[in-house]
């Protein structure tokens, strides 16, 4: 049902914690499977992701598509971790199941959040990125689980 690379990085996730201090930190959750996926982004002063990690309460393949994204984005600008969509994540990982495509689009909105709050704390703004509509508040927080 899953592929190997989804086992590797199930069994093995990369980047794994968090940035203290980060540049950005987005949260996402998703309704229905009360799945919650928090990723942090250190960015250096040319836009440039030099760290990312994150933390997932959830799911096998979410933490898969969470450990797989953070490597993706490692390295890239802006502009190029927006290309990093869930069918990028979903690609790397050689697919997933089609119940769990929800999973990866988590790791999407979860960059993008990232993203969007690194925006707003430096009042700038992303072409091209929107506010990701799963984003958990600092108020409704997750921390409790996270
Ligand atoms: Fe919801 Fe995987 S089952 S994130």
């Amino acid at each position: 049902m899953y592929s190997e690379k989804v086992m590797d990085h199930f069994q093995n996730p990369r980047n794994v914690g968090e940035i203290e201090d980060a540049s950005g930190v987005g949260t996402v959750g998703n309704a229905k499977c009360g799945d919650i996926m928090r990723i942090f982004l250190d960015i250096d002063e040319e836009g440039r992701i030099v760290e990312a990690k994150f933390k997932t309460f959830g799911c096998g393949a979410a933490v898969a598509a969470s450990s797989m994204a953070t490597e993706l984005i490692k390295g890239k600008t802006i502009e190029e971790a927006l290309q990093v969509t869930n069918k990028a994540v979903m690609e790397a990982l050689d697919g997933l199941p089609p119940v769990k495509v929800h999973c990866s689009l988590l790791a999407e909105e979860a960059i993008h959040a990232a993203l969007w709050d690194y925006a707003e704390k430096h009042g700038i703004v992303i072409k091209g990125l929107n506010k990701p509509k799963s984003d958990i508040h600092e108020e409704e927080d997750a921390s409790g689980i996270l």
